[in-house]
């Protein structure tokens, strides 16, 4: 425990104290929750199998692999992926959390993790008893062979979005020398101004998937969070090795999610609809930040616009507080957010309309 990090969410309570005395009651942009309804696909898919009395499989069934890979070609083009190496999770931060400990990483290991980064990763590398260090550029890392390197496109907390090119170096540089490259893809099929690709496109990897893992999560996607529904996928052997710690291990996920999630996946409409709200939703906080004397710095895709108003992060989380509206400080996500604010698209149009009277007011 001493070794983790404060909680960083509990260091808000003084700003959301003051935003929830707002007349107009508090619009929460700070915690990316999903607010919309769960398709009813999905619901029925959960219903239909809550009489299932025995345990579920670890791999999960076939359909829900089977999901999973077509779901990865035909939305983000991953071509060539053996429903084999794909592993059902319970949710992806549970996955992140305990990822590095799951791969044997440990003391004297080294998990790069983005400079600006889900501060999960940070946890998961601790919780191994491995060290970190932030990076973006590979330049930063020297002659060292990190045991893992997480990349994160669409970024939280950032929105940026990394190319072909990039990806592609990165998978190079980390192949050359042993380092799992694990691409936290949860907000892959959110690509506003950029397209975001997977690092299980054949462009990224040229044909061998050995060395990858890409982490998928359905909460963002289909409105999941509250089932806890995730899965990593990419290099065969990996995967293999993961499925043989969790059958002794267990952390399975149960078997109506696992209903639900294969349902989620083959559901493009729904997909389409959730991405048309949160497409109207960032137009308008984006304007309305603009108006307010904000820039927006990357915010391409994802489910966040980083803004700033160069000053102080907690200055500005004060001042958007006076406002009834809570947003997350960059300081949450590293060091470098020390003058950005990060502002989910995570709420209900009324509330979302309420944030953009105030913020014009
Ligand atoms: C970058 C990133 N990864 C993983 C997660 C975890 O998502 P979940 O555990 O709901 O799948 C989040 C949640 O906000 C996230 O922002």
């Amino acid at each position: 425990m001493s070794r983790l990090p404060a909680f960083p969410w509990d260091s808000l309570a003084g700003h959301t104290e003051r935003a929830r005395a707002h007349p107009g009651g508090i619009v929460d942009l700070s915690v990316g929750t999903p607010v919309d309804p769960v398709p009813d696909s999905i619901r029925d898919a959960l219903a239909s199998v809550s009489d299932v009395p025995g345990y579920p499989t670890t791999h999960g069934t076939p359909a829900l692999r089977a999901a999973a890979v077509d779901s990865l070609r035909r939305r983000h083009g991953a071509d060539g992926l053996d429903p084999d190496a794909v592993l059902p999770t319970i949710g992806s931060k549970e996955l992140v959390a305990w990822l590095p400990s799951l791969l044997g990483a440990g003391q004297g290991d080294v998990v790069v993790i983005p400079e600006l980064a889900y501060p999960t990763y940070e946890v998961g590398a601790l919780l191994a008893g491995a060290s970190v260090q932030r990076a973006d550029g590979l330049t930063q890392l020297g002659p060292q062979r990190p045991r893992l390197l997480w990349l994160n496109s669409p970024s939280n907390p950032t929105g940026r979005v990394l190319g072909v090119e990039h990806l592609r170096k990165v998978v190079d540089w980390a192949r050359d020398r042993g380092t799992v490259v694990v691409s936290d893809e949860c907000y892959l099929a959110l690509g506003w101004d950029a397209e975001p690709v997977s690092v299980l496109h054949p462009d990224v990897h040229g044909g061998r998937l050995d060395g990858l893992l890409a982490v998928h999560s359905l909460s963002k996607t289909a409105n999941m969070a509250s089932y806890r529904a995730g899965f990593v996928a990419g290099d065969p052997d990996l995967v293999r090795r993961l499925l043989a710690v969790r059958k002794h291990a267990g952390m399975i996920v149960p078997r109506p999610v696992q209903e639900a999630m294969t349902v989620a996946l083959g559901d493009d409409k729904a997909l389409a609809a959730q991405r048309e709200r949160y497409a109207a939703r960032r137009a308008v906080l984006r304007d309305a930040l603009l108006a307010a004397g904000f820039r927006i710095d990357y915010s391409e895709a994802g489910l966040y616009l980083w803004a700033t108003r160069d000053e102080d992060a907690d200055a500005t989380v004060g001042w958007f507080a006076e406002r009834g509206i809570l947003v997350a400080p960059g300081t949450f996500y590293g060091p470098r957010g020390g003058r950005h604010v990060r502002v989910a698209l995570t709420a209900t149009d009324e509330r979302v309309n309420a944030a953009a009277e105030r913020l014009t007011a």
